[in-house]
Parts: C-alpha cells; sequence; structure tokens
C-alpha cells in the first residue's frame, strides 16, 4: 500500500516532466512505472473535470448580455477577444485542465452546441455566484450541482464516468460581497462566516454523493488584498480585518473538509490553498521560475476612470470608461477583484505540487 502510493506519486511527478516536455531520461521510467501499477489495477488519475463556483472558475457560463466577462478588454491575451473568463485570459479552471492533460470542459451554457466534447466533463461555473443566492439571478452552487445530476438523470454521465471524475469548488467571497452590500453588520460576520461553510461543506458532500470520485475545494483568497479594497491605500496595503475574516473562513472549512473525509474513504475532499498561493504570489514580486514580475503587485491592469464604472465600461458614445496597463503579463490582477492569466500562470505554478494529490 504504501509502496503504491510513493510509485504513484513518483510516476505523477514524471507525468509532469512528460507533460511540461521536459522528458528525456525519464521517459523509460515512467513507463516502467506506468506498468507496474496498472498490474495492480488500483491506479486511476482523473479524466473528467466538473467545474462549480463563480467567476474565478468560469469559462463562459454568464449571459452575454450583462456580464463584463463578454466585453472587451476581457479576453485580450487569449483567446484574443471576449469569450466569457474574468480576465485578459486564461483563469485557474484552464491550468488545472491543463495539469490533468485533458481540454478546459466546455461551459455547461454551450452543452447543446457541442454534444461531441462533453466527455471530458463540463463546467457550471458560474460568475457572481455564491452558495447563497447573491442577487445576480445565476445558479448558485446547489443549483450547479443539481444540472450535474440532471445529467446523470439523463444518463449523459455514467457511474463509471463519474469515477474517473474530479469536481473542482471555487466560492471566493460574493456570498460576503452580498452580505456588506445588503448591510449586514460586522458583529454579524462570524455567524454568516459559519453559515456559507456550513451550506458549503452540505454542497461538497451532494456532490461527492453523485459518484464523483474527488472533489477539490478552493480556500478563501485574501480578500483584504483585492484592488478594490486597496485601492484606498493606492494599492499599496491589504486590508488586515478583512484578511484575518478570510482565514477564519478557511479555518472552518478545513474542519468541514477533515469532517468529511473522516465519513468516506482514501480523502475524497481535498482543500486547494489559494489563500496561501496568493499571498506567496503577491509577496514574492517573483514567480517559481526566477522571473522578476508584478512589481506593484495589488495594481490591477484594467482601472475604471471613474467610481461608477467598470473595465469594460463604455459611455453613452461609446467611449471608454477605462485604461489598460501595456503589458497584462506584468501585473498580477487584470481588474477590481480578478487575477490576470499571468497571475493565474503564478498562482497554479504555486499549487502545482499540490495538484499531485489529486491522483492519489
Ligand atoms: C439556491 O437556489 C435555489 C433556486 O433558486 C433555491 O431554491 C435555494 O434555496 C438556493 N439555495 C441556497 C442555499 O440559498
Ligand atoms: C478594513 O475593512 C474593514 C471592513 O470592511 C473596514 O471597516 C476598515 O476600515 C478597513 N481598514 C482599513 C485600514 O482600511
Ligand atoms: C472522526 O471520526 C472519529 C470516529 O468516528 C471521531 O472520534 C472523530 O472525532 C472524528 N473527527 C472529526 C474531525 O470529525
Amino acid at each position: 500500500m504504501e509502496l503504491q502510493g510513493i510509485l504513484s506519486y513518483i510516476f505523477f511527478l514524471m507525468c509532469l516532466f512528460l507533460i511540461t516536455g521536459n522528458f528525456t531520461s525519464e521517459f523509460t521510467v515512467a513507463g516502467n512505472i506506468h506498468h507496474q501499477i496498472h498490474k495492480h489495477g488500483r491506479f486511476r488519475r482523473p479524466t473528467k473535470l466538473f467545474v462549480f463556483g463563480d467567476s474565478y472558475a468560469d469559462t463562459g457560463n454568464n449571459p452575454k448580455a450583462f456580464a463584463s466577462s463578454w466585453k472587451p478588454p476581457y479576453g485580450v491575451t487569449f483567446p484574443g477577444k471576449p469569450a466569457g473568463r474574468y480576465s485578459d485570459g486564461r483563469v485557474f479552471t484552464d491550468y488545472l485542465a491543463r495539469f490533468m492533460g485533458i481540454r478546459s470542459p466546455l461551459p455547461y451554457k454551450f452543452r447543446k452546441y457541442a454534444p461531441g466534447k462533453l466527455r471530458g466533463g463540463l463546467n457550471f461555473a458560474c460568475g457572481g455566484t455564491g452558495v447563497f443566492d447573491t442577487g445576480n439571478l445565476q445558479p448558485n452552487l446547489t443549483t450547479q450541482i443539481g444540472f450535474l445530476q440532471g445529467l446523470i438523470k439523463e444518463r449523459v454521465y455514467t457511474k463509471r464516468d463519474l469515477k474517473a471524475s474530479l469536481a473542482l469548488v471555487t466560492i471566493s467571497g460574493n456570498d460576503y460581497g452580498t452580505y456588506t452590500s445588503t448591510g449586514g453588520s460586522e458583529q454579524g460576520l462570524p455567524t454568516f462566516i459559519s453559515q456559507v461553510v456550513n451550506q458549503l461543506a452540505k454542497d461538497l458532500k451532494l456532490l461527492h454523493d453523485t459518484g464523483v470520485r474527488r472533489v477539490l475545494v478552493t480556500t478563501l483568497q485574501p480578500i483584504g488584498c483585492l484592488p478594490t479594497v486597496t485601492v484606498s491605500s493606492s494599492y499599496q496595503q491589504c486590508n488586515v480585518s478583512q484578511n484575518s475574516a478570510a482565514g477564519f473562513h478557511n479555518q472552518l472549512l478545513q474542519h468541514a473538509v477533515a469532517k468529511l473525509n473522516n465519513n468516506t474513504k482514501d480523502s475524497s475532499f481535498l482543500i486547494l490553498d489559494i489563500f496561501s498561493a496568493f499571498n506567496t504570489v503577491l509577496k514574492s514580486k517573483r514567480d517559481l521560475t526566477g522571473n522578476s514580475k508584478f512589481d506593484t503587485p495589488l495594481k490591477p491592469c484594467c482601472i475604471a476612470t471613474s467610481s461608477d464604472a467598470n473595465c469594460g465600461s463604455l459611455d453613452e458614445n461609446g467611449k471608454k470608461l477605462y485604461t489598460v496597463c501595456k503589458r497584462p503579463a506584468s501585473t498580477f490582477f487584470w481588474d477590481t477583484v480578478h487575477p490576470t492569466q499571468a497571475g493565474w500562470h503564478a498562482v497554479y505554478i504555486t499549487l502545482r505540487s499540490s495538484l499531485n494529490r489529486i491522483n492519489a
């Protein structure tokens, strides 16, 4: 048992080399280990990805009619035009799919137009949503999981498919934004945080009960470092009390996930610590390849020119109400709350070693 665990870990390090193109002598070693593990028939890496949550994972589910993700300058780096991602380019979902060696899953909204592309999974995540309703009329987390349950009923996905599946869940703070904007008090926040995490834990269990083999859930990022908060200090300082609220959410989440794992075999629930990854990247100013980047890490690339406008807003004459930096690749944040493609890539690199656990 123990040895197999180590072997599959080594095998995945090897796969990483293959995927990243560093295959020379590792190739044959990887091949041998692959063979041994298959003989025992225990090892199965996920080949499908189902994605749930909000704009940190959405790749196109929000309606074109109102979502900024479908307006220029979103998508300017990738795919070169607005395509429903809340970034200048790729988001975390795309890098996780790359890690798994599969295509980034199709947004659920487009499933009818591309029925041949459902094999690798689907992306149900929708920008602006939370575990509770957030007032944007888009499906909350429970409803998103309901869409997968519906497809299982329709036999689009079988039990066997689900056994080969990984689920990603991002909950990035829309519940808290709604709490604040609807007059929630500072004193009531800890209680609300525990309500959010309790509901999240119920949804994680619901998702696992569909038959999905493994459920990966992100911690809440350091919300006090988002440009929407740091603008008040000219993008110099993170808000300490908001970051400690995120820390409290994450502590409750760790506990809830430990409890869920206690009741299932082989650690079905995994936490992906994007809180630490954001902090590491924002503090280091360098990515792990040693490139110096993100000189003013808290300052976003796309900035609205008035307080009632957003990145992507136009006035009635079609004039832009925002400015875009020259090189999105040199900034961590794209707009007031979302990372750039370069930002997500740096976060992904930081998390890559912990992603090996999805294959164990
Ligand atoms: C999610 O949305 C559905 C449909 O609008 C609603 O019935 C349900 O109460 C919501 N769930 C939560 C936890 O807010
Ligand atoms: C940090 O955020 C809290 C809650 O939004 C706010 O009350 C406080 O004034 C902020 N602190 C600073 C230093 O801006
Ligand atoms: C895990 O389960 C054991 C035995 O049922 C129990 O004693 C323990 O408190 C549980 N731990 C958590 C974190 O729920």
